[in-house]
């Protein structure tokens, strides 16, 4: 039986959908690539074989992208849907947003497009994640990012654009602007000066940085209000800051500079999205989480294996693989409470953020989200046990007001 990964692109420009076949021709040894010119042989296609990964155009004569991804969902929730949109589809790439995995810009360069391809394909082939990936597919309408993200990620990747044009693309959602500058002026980054407009918190504070802080807050704004007799959004929201802040502070006492140190606090903000995502979609099944984790002492993710037959870590991290962040920050993700798993025993944002996590559950604010135990072994093992007083001394992370944001 033919092994290959399938992907199927649905594009009805034959130029481009020629184009499409010919470049991606080097890869027909590893995938099995079906390429059709409208969603109805798109859904001719599936119904003979499904496919793993679908790239489809959002405008198309009769049922356009947005439908046929909507019905892709419904009837075939494993597969991965990729969008391949171009500048002029802002509205249409709107309205599919929660429905699309990632988007692709087209042009799309062959290169990148191979990259995104074959990383999903080794992500959907961790065996640990098979669980994580019946329970995304569960959760059908997945939460969608920002398009304030791709905004800034297009605004990045153009020449011309200036940091006033990335103020002005963060400074139209009122709700994001108001969380950034109260975290930028709050004693969490301890900033010497008044930041009074987002354009200037780019500028102080970076736009890596910001750009997870406005992708976290699109996610969590999402999420609708879920609350526990243990935790609310708020509350997780604290956790996700303090941790970012934390995993941010340990980098920097490395000797991080602050780019590197910018994908380190992404890591540590993002690191328990998968709480974040089960708890919203499964509220039911996240009461018993809790339930059990309290009643037999064990942390959530034992107790969300049990429950749900996954972790927030395995899910979270699947995830943020899909939606195309970093590999670094997708494994701080899967593996923050089993660091020693990481492939290389380096330090990296995966070590950071779980020893941020492990020795911020000494606080009661914390304590339900946290690793339980700090991996002094495998700390050992990198060198590392003569900073853990230090860096346990001075974790001291100051949110006054923050959870009052959602
Ligand atoms: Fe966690
Ligand atoms: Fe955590």
């Amino acid at each position: 039986m033919d092994e290959r990964k399938r992907i199927l692109f649905v594009e009805d420009d034959p130029i481009l959908l020629e184009l499409l076949e010919a470049t991606l021709a080097d890869m027909a040894s590893e995938w099995d690539m079906g390429f059709v010119s409208n969603a109805e042989a798109a859904l001719e296609a599936f119904a003979v074989r499904p496919y793993d990964i679908v790239v489809a155009d959002l405008w198309m004569p009769g049922m356009d992208g947005a439908q046929l991804l909507q019905k892709i969902l419904v009837r075939y929730p494993a597969t991965v849907r990729f969008v391949l949109s171009g500048c002029d589809d802002r509205k249409l790439a709107a309205s599919v947003v929660d429905r699309a995995h990632q988007f692709l810009s087209k042009p799309c360069d062959p290169a990148f497009l191979k990259s995104v391809l074959r990383r999903t394909f080794v992500l959907g082939s961790e065996v640990h994640s098979n669980h994580a990936k019946e329970l995304v597919a569960r959760i059908g309408r997945l939460p969608s990012v920002p398009d304030i993200y791709h905004q800034i990620n297009r605004l990045m990747g153009s020449e011309r654009a200036t940091l006033d044009d990335l103020g002005a693309a963060i400074g139209k959602d009122m709700a994001m602007t108001a969380m950034i500058l109260k975290l930028a002026n709050s004693a969490f980054f301890s900033l010497r000066q008044t930041v009074s407009t987002p354009g200037e918190a780019v500028s102080i504070l970076g736009i890596d940085l910001l750009k997870s802080l406005v992708l976290a807050h699109g996610l969590f704004s999402q999420a609708g209000g879920f609350r526990f007799p243990t935790f609310s959004l708020a509350h997780l929201w604290r956790h996700s800051v303090a941790v970012a802040a934390g995993t941010k502070q340990i980098a920097e006492s490395q000797g991080l500079g602050r780019s590197a140190a910018a994908e380190y606090f992404t890591a540590g903000l993002l690191h328990d999205v998968g709480i974040l995502v089960l708890a919203s979609r499964f509220p039911d099944e996240y009461a018993k989480v809790i339930e059990t984790s309290r009643r037999t002492g064990t942390d959530l993710e034992t107790a969300e294996f049990h429950v749900l037959g996954s972790t927030h870590g395995e899910v979270g991290g699947y995830l943020l693989g899909l939606w195309g962040l970093p590999p670094a920050v997708v494994q701080a993700a899967s593996l923050h409470h089993q660091p020693s798993r990481q492939g290389e025993a380096v330090f990296s944002p995966t070590v950071a953020v779980h020893i941020a996590d492990a020795l911020l559950s000494q606080d009661p604010e914390h304590e339900i989200f946290s690793t339980a135990t700090l991996d002094e072994r495998y700390l050992a093992t990198l060198g590392l046990t003569s900073r853990i007083p230090a860096w346990r001394a001075n974790l001291s992370i100051d949110l006054a007001g923050m959870g009052e944001l959602f």
